[in-house]
């Protein structure tokens, strides 16, 4: 019999990338999630499989043999999935065989976290099926170790909100704080549909800042203003300031050439149709882009960036993070 964990995507509201370079960034969990069911195998081989993505693949031995899919992407995909469940049975301590399934509603290579939940959700399901006592704190950690694989050098934004759900603040040196937002975020999210890999995005901010170490540290200073700024407007629930502050987090994101034409787009539209504010969300480059909106104008926004050929949906908080799902 196996064993079912979830965790849900998310979205970057300020600071991504920035993120990277020690800045707070402020994030919030959305209620599209990733599952993964564990259960035991007769042998010693890690069986992984993801249905959406249609790739499969066997882990034995330290050797990889694909068993659906394109090889190259089943093990670029799945080997991050593979060190989180090893990481759980090194602290169980059992040598056993896995079959482990991935689903998810979270579109991937999107800016929406999907590699972070389906991590979080691997070493829950895993850590549940072996009786292992995990704090959530646990599988943040296992899930930020399967990113680094993943993505080089990440800042652990999208594990860790995807393993405590909720709004947080989140800093590379201090840690994550939850913030308590009374006020509702209607949001728009619109996905462009072109794929990107975000450690080629990171890398592309790094060049910058190599390039034009000054200019990089303005717009650092910058970016940590606007968050300092959308706390408290998120706060006293101005959505009109957090709107504004959206737009000149994008316009820097834009400066540093992670906004794309399909992007650009999306968001121009959004805005053009009344949204408060639109911007990227992750890491760019394509992807998804997000846009506030007043509540009795979501429809409309929504609309637009469906026009605009964006696959679009609206967005809704959740504050669950990382759980395993009753049988
Ligand atoms: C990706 O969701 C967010 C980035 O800031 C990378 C990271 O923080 O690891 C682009």
């Amino acid at each position: 019999m196996g064993v079912v964990a979830s965790a849900p995507a998310k979205i970057i509201l300020f600071g991504e990338h920035f993120v990277v370079y020690g800045e707070p960034a402020i994030v919030l969990a959305i209620d599209k999630r990733a599952y993964a069911k564990a259960e035991l195998r007769n042998d010693k081989k890690l069986f992984i499989r993801s249905s959406n993505l249609n790739i499969a693949g066997i882990f034995e031995n330290g050797n990889f043999k694909v068993e659906e899919g394109n090889p190259k992407e089943a093990k670029m995909r799945l080997e991050p999935l593979k060190c989180a469940a090893e990481k759980v049975l090194e602290i169980s301590g059992e040598k056993v065989g896995l079959n482990i399934e991935v689903s998810s509603t979270v579109p991937v290579a999107a800016g929406l976290g999907s590699s972070a939940a389906v991590a979080s959700a691997v070493a829950a399901s895993v850590g549940a099926l072996l009786n292992v006592k995990m704090t959530k704190e646990d599988v943040f950690r296992i899930a930020f170790e399967a990113e680094k694989i993943m993505h080089g050098t990440p800042s652990g934004v999208d594990p860790a909100i995807s393993t405590f759900g909720g709004t947080l603040l989140f800093q590379m040196d201090t840690g994550f704080k939850p913030l308590d937002v009374k006020v509702d975020i209607p949001l728009v999210i619109g996905n462009t549909g072109v794929e990107r890999l975000t450690r080629v995005q990171v890398s592309k901010v790094r060049s910058v800042r190599d390039k034009h170490p000054q200019i990089f540290e303005a717009i650092l200073r910058t970016a940590r203003e606007i968050v300092l700024r959308a706390i408290e407007a998120l706060i006293e629930g101005d959505l009109e300031t957090l709107g504004e502050l959206m737009n000149f987090n994008h316009a820097l994101l834009y400066g540093l050439s992670v906004s794309d034409e399909s992007l650009e787009w999306l968001i121009n539209s959004a805005r053009k149709a009344g949204a408060l504010g639109a911007k990227l969300t992750g890491a760019g480059g394509g992807g998804c882009m997000i846009a506030l909106t007043d509540k009795d104008k979501l429809e409309k926004v929504l609309e637009a960036v469906q026009r605009s050929g964006g696959n679009a949906f609206i967005a809704r908080k959740t504050d669950e993070g990382v759980r395993v799902e009753p049988s």
